[in-house]
């Protein structure tokens, strides 16, 4: 790593409807809001970040391929791939790059299915239930890894 540590911010399928989707479960604030409020702690723990949002696997694919010697590390949430997809997973794991996991809600107090995921047994961490804020914590605690 030489200069700033570079990010890539991945979030899955339905994610662009944050603020309205389910908000008692998901909150009010927006995708946008987030990555605005990502882009600014980018800024203050001086590191490049580029988010990317997908509501298809394959475009999450191709573009967890494209981090590959070229980002530091990944901030993930994967929506409700989290619970289905092996592909997700291999490809993540194909970067060898650290990983950390978010979620909004807290996924193990919700259904059984949203109990396991296929990304976590490859994440650096996880952070379930601190709404918008996980974002944050996150990657906080993932750049904290890559200094370290
Ligand atoms: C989610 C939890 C998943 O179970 C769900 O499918 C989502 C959002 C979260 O952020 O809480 O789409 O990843």
């Amino acid at each position: 790593m030489a200069g700033n540590p570079s990010i890539l911010v991945i979030h899955g399928p339905n994610l662009n409807l944050l603020g309205s989707r389910e908000p008692d479960v998901y909150g009010r604030v927006t995708l946008a809001e987030i990555d605005a409020g990502l882009a600014a702690e980018a800024k203050e723990l001086d590191c490049e970040l580029e988010s990317f949002q997908s509501n298809h696997e394959g475009e999450l694919i191709d573009r967890i391929q494209q981090a590959i010697g070229s980002v530091d590390g990944v901030l993930i949430n994967p929506g409700g791939l989290t619970h289905s997809s092996v592909s997700l997973r291999d490809a993540l794991a194909a970067t060898a790059l650290p990983i950390v996991e978010v979620h909004l809600s807290n996924v193990f107090a919700r259904e059984p299915f949203r109990h396991h995921s296929f990304v976590s047994g490859i994440a650096v961490g996880v952070i379930s239930g601190l709404g918008a804020r996980g974002y944050g914590v996150g990657l906080e605690a993932l750049l904290a890894h890559i200094r370290a």
